[in-house]
Parts: structure tokens; C-alpha cells; sequence
């Protein structure tokens, strides 16, 4: 008899709203193919420590529409040297696994590459609320986040307004200023500062004080995270223009929750790629989005993607505020 195909998985890097609803699918679909799921936990550090579980459709009955990663999600410092990649390899070699598909953002996809040049097929879904996997239009995870990021901020904007104060948002992002465009956009901020789009410290109070100039009781300003010490400038800021401004970090809230209709289709799409491209047996691939469609582009182009900055939703942000 013929033995099963089978397939391993693993939720690399910080978790994202939508890795549950994917991880879901793969097991789902691949159940409907007579393949078995092994689940490796806590991202590449399973692999290495041989620590797994085999996942059924029963298993994974309720975590669709659930935030986090039932299987943990991990960043493993080990997996970056040459005797981690060793000890994961000897795992999935001790398990027949037939490939590896690999939930996670920009680290775990060159994390990726390297391992499969060993000899083994992986498929990576950009699963990161950061945007910042290039080759993909977008990453499971993002559009929640930015949704979780507006609802906070609509929130804080109608309280600051109320008390005519000063607000310094910090969202997220890594070194990607994507949360912070969108949100910003979407919640009629008045200031944006990312990484894309720097400021000093001077000009971000230039452009408080032309908002207040211009009338505003309330100049909102987004900033991404690791620029600033936010709520130190804030008091800076309060201290300088005698007005009063609060520093809010938003953090861990935007990672957290149910991921949005957009993350929970686009789970199930990606999802449905990569155990089409482990039947296939095809080369270690990266699954991307772009202009809608949902395709696998070989992991050395897709890890040689150059940057993709929103400068339509950047000109868009200049338009309505300079
Ligand atoms: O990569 C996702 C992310 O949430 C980033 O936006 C953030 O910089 C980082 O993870 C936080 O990581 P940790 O959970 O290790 O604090």
C-alpha cells in the first residue's frame, strides 16, 4: 500500500489574526486529499526539539475565526546557525515528511530558503500583521490589524478631541510603515511619521503647531513603532507648546482578536495554494497576492522582491494634509 503524504506545518515568527484560520484550512483540505498534517509547535524550535502533534480536522474544529496560533508561534535564535538547520532536517527526515509549508513573515521566509536548499520543499505563507513580506500585496493579518488599529484610534481621537489635547499614537509595523499609512488614512489623522516617510523630532512639532494654527483643538499624529519613545515625546511636546499631549502606545491590542472577513479569505485562498503546490511536489515557493490573484513565486524571487511602498496611499495622505 502506498504510504500517505505528509505534510508539515509550523507558525513561525510573532503571530498574526488569520494564522489559526489558515492552519485550519491546510488541515481541512488536506484531510479532503488523504494527507496527514504534522504540526511542529512553537515555530522552528518544534523542529529542533522534535516537538509535535498531529492534527485532524477535529483538532482544529473551532479555531477559525480565533486570533493567535493554537500550535504557538515562535522566533528561534538556534534555527540561525548551521547546527539548528542540521537538527531540523534530521526531524523531518525521522518523520517521512514529504514538505514543509511554514507560516510567517520576512525572517522565516529566508529562514526558509536556506533550509530548502537541503533538499527539502518548502511553501511559506506571509502570515505577519507588519505587510512587510515584499513579494506580496499583502500578508494574513494586516488588514485586522489595521481594522483593530482604527477602532482604538477613532476611540482615542473623540476623547482627546473632548479635552482639546495634543495625541501621539504609536502602531506597530517592525520597520514597515504599512499599519501606520492605513490607519492613519482611515481614521483622518492628521500626521503620519514611518520609516518611508521620516520626521525629526522638530518637524513633527512644525506640523502640530501648523494643525493648532490652522484651528485643529486636536492634532492627532500616527507614528510607527521604534522611531521615537512616544510618551516621552509626548510630555516634550506638552511641555514645550503648554498644551496638553498624550503618549499612547497601542501594542499588542492590534495583534490580538478575530481576523476580518478580508484575513479569513485570504487564509483560506493561501492556504489552498500551498497544499496545491505540496501535491504537485513543486519547488520551495513563497504564496503571494497580487492584482487579486493568489499564485506561488519561487522563494529566490520572491525573497529578491524590492520594497513595495504605498506611494498612491502616501501622494493620498499628502493630498489631504500638506
Ligand atoms: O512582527 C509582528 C510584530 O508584532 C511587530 O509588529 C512587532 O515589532 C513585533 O512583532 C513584536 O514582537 P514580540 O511579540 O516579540 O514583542
Amino acid at each position: 500500500m502506498e504510504e500517505k503524504m505528509r505534510i508539515a506545518v509550523v507558525t513561525s515568527g510573532g503571530d498574526a489574526p488569520g494564522m489559526n484560520s489558515c492552519l485550519k484550512a491546510i488541515v481541512d483540505i488536506a484531510s479532503r486529499k488523504n494527507i496527514e498534517i504534522i504540526a511542529f509547535k512553537r515555530g522552528f524550535n518544534g523542529l529542533i526539539n522534535d516537538d509535535w502533534q498531529k492534527l485532524e480536522p477535529k483538532d482544529v474544529a473551532f479555531i477559525f475565526s480565533v486570533g493567535g496560533s493554537l500550535i504557538y508561534a515562535g522566533r528561534c535564535k538556534e534555527f540561525q546557525e548551521e547546527s539548528g538547520k542540521q537538527k531540523a532536517l534530521a526531524t523531518l527526515k525521522k518523520h517521512n515528511i514529504d514538505s514543509l509549508i511554514v507560516l510567517g513573515g520576512d525572517g522565516s521566509m529566508r529562514g526558509s530558503e536556506e533550509l530548502s536548499k537541503y533538499g527539502i520543499n518548502i511553501y511559506v505563507i506571509p502570515v505577519t500583521i507588519d505587510n512587510d513580506v515584499n513579494c506580496t500585496d499583502r500578508s494574513i493579518g494586516f488588514d485586522t490589524a489595521i481594522n483593530n488599529a482604527i477602532n482604538m484610534i477613532d476611540n482615542i481621537k473623540q476623547t482627546m478631541l473632548a479635552n482639546e489635547r495634543i495625541v501621539l499614537v504609536e502602531v506597530m509595523g517592525r520597520y514597515k510603515g504599512d499599519i501606520a499609512l492605513y490607519s492613519a488614512l482611515a481614521s483622518e489623522s492628521d500626521i503620519v511619521v514611518t520609516a518611508e516617510q521620516p520626521f525629526t523630532k522638530e518637524q513633527i512639532k512644525k506640523a502640530i503647531l501648523k494643525e493648532i494654527n490652522k484651528g485643529n483643538p486636536s492634532p492627532t499624529v500616527v507614528i510607527s513603532e521604534k522611531l521615537f519613545d512616544v510618551p516621552s515625546l509626548a510630555k516634550e511636546i506638552e511641555k514645550e507648546f503648554g498644551k496638553e499631549c498624550r503618549g499612547i502606545v497601542l501594542g499588542y491590542m492590534q495583534r490580538g482578536g478575530g481576523p476580518t472577513v478580508y484575513d479569513r479569505l485570504l487564509s483560506l485562498r493561501m492556504a489552498s495554494c500551498a497544499v496545491h503546490c505540496a501535491v504537485k511536489r513543486m519547488k520551495t515557493s513563497a504564496i503571494c497576492i497580487d492584482k487579486g490573484e493568489v499564485f506561488p513565486m519561487p522563494i529566490s524571487k520572491a525573497i529578491k522582491a524590492p520594497l513595495r511602498v504605498h506611494k498612491k496611499h502616501l501622494a493620498l495622505f499628502d493630498e489631504l494634509h500638506k
